[in-house]
């Protein structure tokens, strides 16, 4: 496993720009079979997640050629409807490709997804949101053999604004006849960049980022050509490097509306400009704590941001209480920068954050992609090296963060 060995104390200053978004990248490649015909993504995060589904999505059948940055799929001849067990497993993404190859080719046997363990990541809304659009679902065996030869369109309402359920069930409905409704669903940037998709290739998706998504069903979708929307969760992750740093950073590439709620938490811990397609962030020194962050779905402060903005509250000056509302064990962090010399208590899905001078580097471990982006944070304050172990969790999210960070005055060695 490789490993971070990050030289702390460096101001962060200059230009750094943000990649394509994994979350929304992810989807779209699953996105592509509903297509018999050529799709192209430019801008493709070159990431372990990625490089997983392109697999995948090959072994059913796509023609897939990638040179790291666009990826050309010709998925006129997709022979199978079962995704590759191991592959599948690897993350949660591949949940996705139930909704596409039902839309396909009205079958699939899917095993459970994969991905960070940051709970239990159940998927009956997913389940019961397609069994109410007619899917016949059987789950046995660790397998789910899922049949949609009878479905039709209808309503569905979501217990919990769910990212997945939501994009899983427009890409079930977009090829059933007849008008679909999402009641209750996500309003993710992700989700629209997803109906976007649908809709350039022929799809009738509307209201997709409000919590009514309607589909009215098409016969055929065409080749089509796109480029994900910017990565807000690295955009919020390098704005809060800056502001961890007292550095002075203009994060490019990005799109400030999807981050307006991280920019109004950041607000007493940084000076904060935003332009078109960027934000200008100068730290201080010490920066204030935020009373309060709560994590819920958007457009509220992103549950995959609360480990990278909890590293900044640990230097701050103040106390800080962060309720992580959407998962159950998404506070695989706290224990290591306790080894930093953090003070944080945990009480279910509260951490209260007292505030330090200082944290001084050691030796902490990755458990989880976001928790790991928060050690990194950390180790770019920490006085001495800071050694963030089992950097495959990050590789997963974000595209050579270490590579991206130095670029902008940090010191991190990647040691295989
Ligand atoms: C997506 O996960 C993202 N992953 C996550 O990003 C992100 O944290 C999450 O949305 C919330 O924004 C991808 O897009 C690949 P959910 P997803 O369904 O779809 C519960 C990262 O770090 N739930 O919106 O799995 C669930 O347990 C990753 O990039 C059910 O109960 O999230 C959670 O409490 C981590 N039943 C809540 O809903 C279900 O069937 C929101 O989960 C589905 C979800």
């Amino acid at each position: 496993m490789s490993c971070f060995k990050i030289i702390g104390g460096k101001r962060l200053s200059g230009e750094i720009e943000v990649c394509a978004a994994k979350n929304s990248a992810l989807v779209l490649l699953a996105a592509s079979l509903l297509v018999q015909g050529e799709v192209i993504i430019h801008k493709l995060p070159d990431i372990v997640d990625i490089s997983y589904m392109l697999k995948i999505l090959e072994a059913l059948g796509s023609k897939v050629k990638f040179d790291g940055r666009t990826v050309v799929l010709d998925n006129t001849d997709i022979i199978s409807y079962e995704p590759h067990k191991e592959y599948s497993k690897k993350l949660r993404s591949s949940i996705f490709l139930l909704g596409a190859l039902l839309g396909r080719q009205k079958k699939a046997v899917m095993v459970y997804p994969g991905g960070c363990e940051i709970g239990l990541r159940p998927i009956d809304l997913h389940l019961n949101g397609l069994k109410k659009l007619g899917v016949d679902v059987l789950e046995r065996g660790g397998y789910i053999y899922c049949d949609s030869t009878l479905a039709t369109s209808g309503s569905v309402h979501l217990d919990i604004p769910s990212v997945g359920a939501t994009e899983n069930l427009i890409l079930a409905s977009v090829l059933i006849d007849g008008v679909t409704e999402i009641n209750n669903a996500a309003k993710e940037p992700e989700v629209v960049s997803l109906a976007d998709f649908l809709n350039a290739a022929g799809a009738k998706v509307y209201g997709a980022g409000t919590s009514i998504v309607r589909i009215e069903g098409v016969k055929k979708l065409s080749g089509v050509e796109i480029t994900p929307i910017p990565d807000r969760i690295i955009a919020g992750t390098y704005m809060i490097a800056a502001a961890i740093t007292n550095g002075d950073l203009l994060v490019k590439n990005c799109d400030p509306k999807h981050l307006i709620a991280v920019s109004d938490k950041l607000a007493s811990s940084c000076d904060i400009s935003v332009y078109e397609h960027s934000v200008r962030v100068k730290g201080y020194s010490r920066p204030n704590s935020i009373d309060l962050i709560k994590t819920m779905p958007y457009p509220a402060f992103p549950t995959d941001l609360q480990a990278p903005i909890m590293a900044l509250q640990t230097i701050s000056k103040g106390n800080s209480v962060i309720i992580e509302n959407m998962f159950e064990t998404r506070f695989k962090q706290v224990n290591e920068l306790l080894k930093m010399g953090a003070n944080i208590i945990v009480n279910d899905r509260a951490a209260f954050v007292i505030g330090r001078e200082k944290l001084i580097g050691c030796e902490v471990k990755a458990e989880d992609l976001r928790g790991g982006a928060s050690l990194v944070l950390a180790g770019l304050r920490a006085e001495g090296v800071t050694t963030v172990t089992d950097v495959l969790h990050i590789d997963r999210g974000y595209f050579r963060l270490d590579k991206e960070l130095n670029s902008v005055g940090a010191d991190i060695t990647r040691v295989e």
